[in-house]
């Protein structure tokens, strides 16, 4: 059985006629920049957020770029995050002319580790910038402690994670900020690229909405120099059509993460594991095996989708060579960037293709294929 790694069509399907709807609407109405839908996506996803106020931007990227800036972030601060992510991360903090700072990360949650950064910490650290990554909460306590103790705002990069739970809190409200991308493979997704900022009060919000609109609160007087960064109503309609849905698809994810532990797969490949009070997401499946490449190989002979996400982690990019690290520094963010492969994972993967992923991999492994 051929199972692709994603399913962006099935996962739309059942929804075209309310989507088609949504965006003739749009057209009808003639209004395409930062219009009504914007606004109530921004409510929606506030009201998810114990009201935190939200401000949709472009994309992801310039989310992160926009609350470093509105947090007063720039030339000569360091900001302490993860080598094991999305390049965006680190890119934004040099975007505003910061220092990106790599701490090491916890070897089962992949997530920054809060000892690591500690230890990191300089007179010039301004902030601390977690991510959720692949859809696992960080461990935000030890991080927010952090930050208390040495005045420090925290950005959590949530793109990966709408819904996930750390402890009592849902992601996206614990730091000062937090940042979604609507990229349309993301667990909330839009039919193009989108994000938002997620604010600690209403005067950060002012602020991000202010450079999200080139400096300007009203197109006549420009208080700074900010950015052309607006989401638009035709992906407002889009992501406030998937938006109800959110839960029920990452409830279906959750499903199928247990689905792959039940089948056995955890006797063949290292399992994607769950820090004891966290939600995990699932915005990707992320297993371990030390010959992952030559899994992956073997895994496309048999038509499972399979994918390497970060294996170059960033510390290690040519990029920033200059900032001085070298191979072995950050030692488990490099292990799991050596091993980590993504398998097959939507809300509408069944039990059929759940069981026909672990036979191939069982396969794969059995056969010796992906021994070394
Ligand atoms: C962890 C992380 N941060 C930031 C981004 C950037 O988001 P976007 O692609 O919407 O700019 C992404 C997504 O690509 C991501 O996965």
């Amino acid at each position: 059985m051929k199972v692709p790694l994603m399913d962006i069509r099935a996962q739309y399907g059942p929804l075209r006629a309310e989507l088609d709807a949504a965006l003739a609407d749009v057209l009808d109405d003639g209004r395409f920049i930062l219009g009504p839908r914007v606004e109530a996506l921004e409510t929606g996803v506030s009201a998810r957020l114990h009201g935190r106020p939200s401000v949709g931007v472009a994309n992801g990227t310039d989310a992160l770029v926009i609350a470093l800036q509105a947090l007063d972030i720039g030339p000569g601060d360091e900001v302490i995050t993860t080598p094991y992510t999305f390049f965006a991360t680190a890119e934004a903090i040099a975007r505003v002319g910061a220092r990106p700072v790599f701490a090491d990360v916890e070897p089962e949650s992949y997530c920054l580790d809060g000892d690591a950064v500690a230890e990191r910490v300089t007179d010039a650290t301004r902030a601390i910038m977690p991510v959720h990554i692949f859809g696992h909460p960080a461990n935000m306590t030890p991080l927010m402690t952090l930050a208390a103790e040495n005045g420090l705002v925290v950005i959590e990069d949530a793109a990966q994670a709408f819904g996930g739970v750390d402890g009592d809190w849902p992601v996206g409200e614990i730091g000062d900020a937090a940042t979604l991308s609507f990229f349309p493979t993301k667990n909330l997704p839009g039919i193009g690229d989108g994000g938002m900022v997620v604010c600690r009060d209403a005067t950060l919000a002012d602020r991000v909405r202010r450079l999200r609109f080139h400096g300007s609160r009203d197109k006549v007087i420009f208080e700074e120099v900010g950015y052309n960064s607006r989401l638009d109503e035709l992906q407002a309609a889009a992501i406030g059509a998937f938006l109800p849905l959110v839960d029920e698809w990452n409830h279906a994810r959750r499903r199928a993460a247990g689905w792959y532990a039940e089948a056995g797969l955890g006797e063949h490949v290292g399992l994607p594991a769950e820090r004891p009070g966290a939600r995990h997401v699932y915005h990707l499946y992320m297993v371990r095996h030390p010959a992952r490449d030559a899994l992956r190989a073997a895994l496309a002979e048999r038509e499972i989708g399979s994918a390497v996400y970060y294996g170059v982690p960033l510390h290690l990019q040519p990029v920033f060579a200059g900032l001085g690290y070298a191979e072995g520094e950050l030692p488990v963010a490099e292990e799991i960037a050596r091993t980590a492969l993504a398998l097959p994972m939507h809300p509408h993967l069944t039990r059929e293709q759940v069981d026909a992923v672990v036979e191939a991999v069982a396969e794969s492994v059995e056969a010796g294929v992906a021994t070394g």
